[in-house]
This record gives C-alpha cells, sequence and structure tokens, in this order.
C-alpha cells in the first residue's frame, strides 16, 4: 500500500465534517447549538453522544469517547490513520494522491500484498471446493453439518475445505499466475526434495482462514478429517511477514465490533469454539488457538476492552498449567475474569447444546474473579501444609504485585487477606516488596534495552496496528513517572489548549516588545529549574507543541492577522457607508461620531474574537489530525475536555474563562509538578538521613550536608509558593 500524500490528507480533514460522518453510523437529532444521538462505543438507553459542528468534535459525555472525524472512525471501525483518510476521501470523493514510497519500502509492501493476494487466491478456492465440488461438499460441508455449524456461520468465517488430491491448489494458483516464492511463503505449498515440484500442504482438511484485525486472510488453520494418528491435528501456516502466531487472535475480526460494545472479550482455545459460540449469540468471542497466551495478543485485546474473560473446560490440569499465562493479562493492566464449565464440555460443546439466554445466564452466574479463584484453587487442600501454604502465598502474592494499578492492588489484598486467612498488613508488606524487585528489573531491562538494538521484526505494517512510534501510554514503572503522570497531565492539557495564546511580554534588547507564547513560557520555565518531565508520552506531546509554536506559530499568527485586519477594514468600511446612507441629510456631528465609534468597536470585538479562536484552537488544529497516534489521541482528549466542561458554562453568567485565567492556571500547573518533584526529593533525603550509621565516623559531616540539602530544597519551594502569589514571574532568561 503507498502511502497517501500529505495534500492528499489535508483536503480530507479540511473537507470531512464530524456531523456528516458521525451521522453515517449514530442517528443525530439537533440540540441547540450541538447534536446529540445514542453513543456507538457503549450500549446506552439515553443518548449522551454529543457532536458540535462548528468545533469538529464528537464525545461522549458518559464514557468519553469521540474526538475529530479521523479518531472517531479510527476507534468505532478500528482503522489505521491511513485507512481512516482513505474511509473519508472515499465517501467525499476526494481523488487520492500518493508519495512514492522508498524502493525498500516498495519492495516490503510488494512481498506483503503478494502474500494477501496468495491468500486471498487460496481462501476462494478453499470456500470454491466446499460450496462447488462433489468432494467438497460430502466431506467437508458434511464434516462441519455434523459439527452443528449452520451455513451463516460457514460465510462469517469463510470456511472451506481442501481437497483430497495431491496438488489442487497449487495448480490452479500457478495456472491463475502466482509465483512460487509466494505459495511456498505463505505455506500453501511445499517442494517436494525428489523433483523439486510443488505439493498442497493442506489436503483433505476443512479450512479455517486466519484474519486479521481489518479483515485480510493472513493465514489459515486446516484440521484433519482422517483418523490417521501419524498426522498432525492442524496445520497452521507458517510465519511470514504477514502472519505472526503471537499476534493474531482468531475470530478478532469478527469479534471487535461485539467486543467493544459489550466491553468485554471471551477468551478460548479453539477454532471451532469461537465458531459454536458465535452461533450461539455470544459474538465477543477470540481463541489463542492453542498457544500460551503471549503480551502482544493481549496489548491486542486491550485495544478493545480491559475486560476479558476466560472460559475453562473443566479440567484441572489444564487450568493449572495457565495460571501463568493469566497472571499476564493481571499485569497488562486487564480485568480478569474465569468461568468453569460444567465437568465434560468445552466452550464448542455447551454452546451447541444451550441457547443464547442459557448461556449468558451460565456466564453471568458462574464467571469468577481470577485473582480469587486463583487463591481459591492454590490454597485446596493445604490447610495442614505450611510449605505448600507458603509456596501459595508466595505465588499470589507474586501476581498481585503485578498489577499495575495500585487501586486494584488494594482491593486484591483485601480479598486475599480474608480468604488466606493472613493479615492485610503482611501481604501489603509483602507485595510492596515484590513490586519494588519488579520496578528495579524493569528499569535495568530498560537500560539495557536501550543499548541493543532490538531484534525483533518490524511489523507495524504487518498486524496493521495503527503506527503508535512506539511510546506506550502506560508509565514506566519509575516512582517519580507515576508520582509526576498527574501533574504533567495537567500541563499538557493546558499547553494544548492555551499553549499558542501570548501569556506575557517580555523585552527584547532593543527594547521592543517580544510576546511570549504559554507553552515557551512553560518550555523555559522548567529548563531553569532543570525539570523535565519523566512520562515519555507526555513529553512527546509537549515538545510536538513547542516545536510547533516555535516554528511556525509566528507565521501563521502574522497571516491571519493580517487576513483579519482586511476583514475588519472592510466591516467598518461597509457599515460607515451603510449608516452614512440611512442619515438622509441628518448631519448632527455628535451621532455621527458616536455611531462610528460604535462601528469600530464592534469591529475590533469580532476581530479579538476571531483571533481568540485562532489562538486558541491552534495546536487542536495543526496535532490533532497527525498521524502519531500519541500525539493525536491526547491532542484530541484535552482539547475536548474542555468542550465537555463548556456544556455547564451558562449563558448568561459571566464566568471568568480559562483564557482569562490563563496565567493563574499555567503558573499553577508549574507550580505543582515542581513541588511534587522538590517533595520526592525531600523524601528520599530524609530516607537517606534515617539509614545513615550512626556509628559511622563522619556520621555527623554527613547529616550537616543532608540538612543542607534539605534547607535548600525547601527554600526552593518557599520560592515557587511565593511565585505563585504574583501572577506571572518572567523566566530568567527574560528578564
Ligand atoms: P484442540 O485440540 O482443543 O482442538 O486445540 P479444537 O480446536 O477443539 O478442535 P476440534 O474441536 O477437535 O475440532 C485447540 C486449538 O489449538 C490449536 C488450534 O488452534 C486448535 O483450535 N492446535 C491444536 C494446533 O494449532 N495444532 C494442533 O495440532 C492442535
Ligand atoms: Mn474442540
Amino acid at each position: 500500500m503507498k502511502r497517501l500524500d500529505r495534500e492528499t490528507i489535508q483536503k480530507v480533514i479540511d473537507t470531512a465534517d464530524i456531523v456528516e460522518v458521525v451521522s453515517d453510523f449514530v442517528t443525530l437529532k439537533r440540540s441547540g447549538s450541538s447534536y446529540i444521538g445514542l453513543c456507538p462505543f457503549h450500549n446506552e438507553r439515553t443518548p449522551s453522544f454529543s457532536v458540535s459542528k462548528s468545533k469538529g468534535i464528537c464525545k461522549c459525555f458518559s464514557c468519553g469517547k469521540g474526538g475529530n472525524t479521523i479518531n472517531f472512525l479510527m476507534e468505532l471501525e478500528h482503522l489505521s490513520y491511513q485507512e481512516a483518510i482513505r474511509w473519508l476521501a472515499k465517501k467525499y470523493n476526494i481523488e487520492i494522491k500518493e508519495h512514492e514510497v522508498s524502493e525498500k519500502e516498495r519492495e516490503a509492501d510488494n512481498l506483503r500484498e503478494s502474500l494477501y493476494a496468495a491468500n486471498q487466491f487460496a481462501l476462494d478456492h478453499f470456500e470454491h471446493n466446499m460450496s462447488d465440488t462433489d468432494e467438497g461438499r460430502n466431506v467437508g460441508y458434511e464434516y462441519f453439518r455434523e459439527r452443528g455449524i449452520n451455513d451463516e456461520m460457514i460465510r462469517r468465517f469463510h470456511l472451506g475445505y481442501s481437497m483430497k488430491r495431491n496438488n489442487a491448489l497449487t495448480t490452479a494458483a500457478t495456472a491463475a499466475g502466482y509465483d512460487e516464492k509466494y505459495l511456498l511463503a505463505t505455506g500453501l505449498s511445499g517442494k517436494s526434495e525428489r523433483d523439486n515440484s510443488l505439493y498442497d500442504k493442506y489436503r483433505e482438511r476443512v479450512m479455517y482462514p486466519i484474519f486479521s484485525v481489518s479483515g485480510r486472510v493472513i493465514g489459515f488453520g486446516g484440521r484433519i478429517l482422517s483418523k490417521e494418528k501419524s498426522a498432525a491435528k492442524y496445520i497452521n501456516s507458517p510465519e511470514n511477514e504477514i502472519y505472526h502466531k503471537s499476534y493474531t487472535l482468531y475470530g478478532l475480526y469478527q469479534a471487535k465490533q461485539a467486543i467493544v460494545k459489550q466491553d468485554r472479550c471471551i477468551l478460548v482455545e479453539g477454532y471451532m469454539d469461537v465458531i459454536s459460540m458465535h452461533q450461539a449469540g455470544i459474538e465477543n468471542v477470540v481463541a489463542s488457538s492453542g498457544t500460551s497466551l503471549t503480551e502482544d495478543q493481549i496489548r491486542l485485546i486491550h485495544r478493545f476492552t480491559s475486560n476479558v474473560t476466560v472460559i475453562y473446560d473443566s479440567d484441572p490440569a489444564g487450568i493449572h498449567a495457565s495460571l501463568r499465562g493469566i497472571d499476564m493479562l493481571l499485569a497488562e493492566g486487564l480485568n480478569v475474569k474465569v468461568l468453569l464449565l460444567p465437568e465434560g464440555d468445552d466452550p464448542d460443546s455447551f454452546a451447541q447444546s444451550h441457547s443464547t439466554s442459557e448461556i449468558e445466564a451460565y456466564i453471568k452466574e458462574n464467571e469468577a474473579d481470577f485473582m480469587l479463584f486463583k487463591t481459591q484453587i492454590l490454597m485446596k487442600g493445604k490447610e495442614n501444609d505450611p510449605v505448600g501454604r507458603a509456596e501459595a502465598i508466595k505465588d499470589i502474592v507474586n501476581s498481585i504485585a503485578a498489577i499495575p494499578d495500585p487501586i486494584t492492588r488494594a482491593v486484591y489484598i483485601k480479598d486475599c487477606s480474608r480468604m488466606m486467612e493472613i493479615p492485610e498488613k503482611t501481604i501489603t508488606l509483602q507485595v510492596n516488596k515484590r513490586s519494588n524487585e519488579l520496578v528495579e528489573t524493569r528499569r535495568k531491562r530498560k537500560d539495557s534495552s536501550a543499548d541493543i538494538e532490538r531484534t525483533e521484526p518490524d511489523n507495524t505494517s504487518v498486524i496493521e496496528v495503527p503506527v503508535d512510534n512506539s511510546l506506550h501510554t502506560e508509565p514506566v514503572a519509575d516512582d517519580l513517572a507515576v508520582i509526576c503522570r498527574p501533574y504533567e497531565t495537567e500541563l499538557v492539557k493546558y499547553i494544548v489548549r492555551l499553549g499558542a495564546t501570548i501569556i506575557c511580554t517580555a523585552f527584547n534588547e532593543d527594547g521592543t516588545e517580544k510576546p511570549v507564547t504559554t507553552v515557551e513560557y512553560v518550555e523555559m520555565n522548567l529548563a531553569e529549574d532543570g525539570i523535565s518531565f519523566h512520562n515519555p508520552d507526555l513529553e512527546h506531546t509537549f515538545l510536538a507543541a513547542a516545536e510547533l509554536v516555535k516554528t511556525r506559530f509566528r507565521d501563521d499568527s502574522a497571516a491571519i492577522i493580517a487576513e483579519l485586519e482586511e476583514i475588519r477594514t472592510k466591516e467598518i468600511n461597509d457599515e460607515t457607508e451603510k449608516f452614512r446612507q440611512s442619515l438622509e441629510g441628518d448631519i448632527d456631528i455628535n451621532k455621527i461620531k458616536v455611531r462610528e465609534e460604535q462601528i469600530e468597536a464592534t469591529a475590533n470585538g469580532n476581530f479579538e474574537r476571531a483571533y481568540r479562536d485562532f489562538e486558541l484552537s491552534y495546536i487542536y488544529r495543526n496535532l490533532g489530525f497527525v498521524e502519531d497516534s500519541t500525539i493525536m489521541r491526547m491532542v484530541n482528549d484535552f482539547y475536548s475536555d474542555k468542550f465537555v466542561l463548556s456544556k455547564y458554562h451558562t449563558k448568561y453568567a459571566q464566568v471568568p474563562t480559562e483564557y482569562d485565567q490563563r496565567a493563574d492556571i499555567i503558573q499553577r500547573a508549574i507550580f505543582e509538578l515542581k513541588s511534587a518533584i522538590i517533595n520526592h526529593q525531600m523524601k528520599e533525603l530524609s530516607e537517606t538521613m534515617k539509614s545513615l550509621d550512626r556509628n559511622a565516623p563522619d556520621y555527623n559531616d554527613q547529616v550537616t550536608q543532608l540538612l543542607l540539602e534539605l534547607s535548600k530544597l525547601s527554600e526552593i519551594k518557599g520560592q515557587f509558593a511565593r511565585a505563585l502569589g504574583e501572577r506571572i514571574v518572567l523566566p530568567r532568561s527574560l528578564r
């Protein structure tokens, strides 16, 4: 796939109308100056999804999702940035121009496209076999019928059949012009060692195509039908440029909308489990396809929901073996529930023998919280076995310590303490110890991985995950990062909304005035105290805003001022002309003067307002639509937050706006971030002090030294506090 031209992207962004786009998915009703409808991101009965045509933004007041046209499409349809732009271009009949990609990119793209094409050919071939050949109908189709799968599921999952004949697919594909190298790379064909001829890898098997998140066929699983013991039960596609087993979840393409709607993903083991559940009306189901869950699969799920239910057959060996894998889900911050099926059932057989409502009721009644379930299993039968108990406790403590959210951790500590009959304090202590170890190892890993070149394949385009420039939104588990996150968030939020406004004036050396933008002010202010961000995603957005304003704002602002001045002049002239004509000979000089002043004041007011809008939306307009998804998401969230707030502003009361109060707001946000850092440093100092060896010969010197540093810090803190009272204080470099 080629990359879209900047020009095309800009045109699409400029053309797309948020109301029109949202209306393709949601029925909207006018409500005052905006539109409102049922939120497509979650189930609701009273509409809380609001769309502002003038601001170009939509937002759910209940679940918070939304954004601009591109965000909206990316989230709702799970498109990548480029896909969303293409979607809009199609809707608005905008001609797509693409730029040439480098030779290397083109080669990689060509290879991938050829693999997709070969797979698509095979998929059509297998489907055709099953519906249009006697063998396919009698063997393949009959097999699915026997297993209770209906035609609709066969179509939805594109199930098929591979012929018994030695090289049915290979012959057809070669005749259709598919190159040998792609047939081999997809694992559709193999090469005979004897005479180098090609043969079909899949023969006399039912075929389960595997789809990417966006619905392209990336591989196959072929299940054996004969009872032959020597052959593998399943043949699966080999790893290649488009298929990475550990990044793939079977059924996700068909399940993703249900997963989002229900905000829950059900995890099962096999192909048939997914299909039978679907057929029974439970559509938010995916399979890890026999492998133990990988971190990448978990991240994939996390893009759609934070809630996972894992279904087990009730075989205890299996449960024990996969407890570990599920710990990984917890560590990724997902809420995990488990569901045990009745003895002897797997999801497939259970779904086949129950109605939708029975299954739903069973899930509701039997779904158990994973951590509590695990505690139960591990502690069972250990009442009189102190060593076993200790081991189980250690295991559970480890799982709890891996959970990123401190509140969730606290809840589990409480629950587990009750179940294991161990004081909460004891568990908390162990959990904290363990989580410190985790932080430490993660930090070490982070440090060392910085030097090593990443050896993983470049799969951003392969798995069709929106490009994320590898910035994680979660903070690294670094103490200071966690402490600073709320303050950094607050600061960046105001930068998005106020970054391009002028916050104060400084003087150049020659005495001329120099207006200072908010983002530049913040940057200098932090730099002077040697403070930088501790959360890479927030820093990334902050730096992008600073860069934007520094390099482009002055030109853009000069251009808009020229434009607005022209409009103002025209407005004054037109209005004055109109007024003069209405005079009809009445020449009361005073009246004329008053009216002309009025006209000028109105025009000036309009000018100010328009310029204010320009300043306040500058960062959003320039960074709210960029391909970098970290920046785009953050800018949209922070910008549309304001839009939510403005709902509560009344038309009648003159509430001072964020803009009016920006000096105070920014000063306070900086102060709070700095204080948080200083408090942390002070805490560390006093801890060092406590750990000093009282008998050491230089004990007194060390204490004095530390006290000195402490008092320095507390003095700085005092300075910050005083500065807060003085409105804007120029950074030294501007004084
Ligand atoms: P199962 O053996 O439970 O098979 O493997 P199944 O899917 O339930 O198949 P049926 O019900 O007998 O038709 C679970 C999953 O493990 C993977 C497949 O993805 C399968 O769906 N698997 C299993 C393999 O990839 N290769 C194998 O040889 C076996
Ligand atoms: Mn099965």
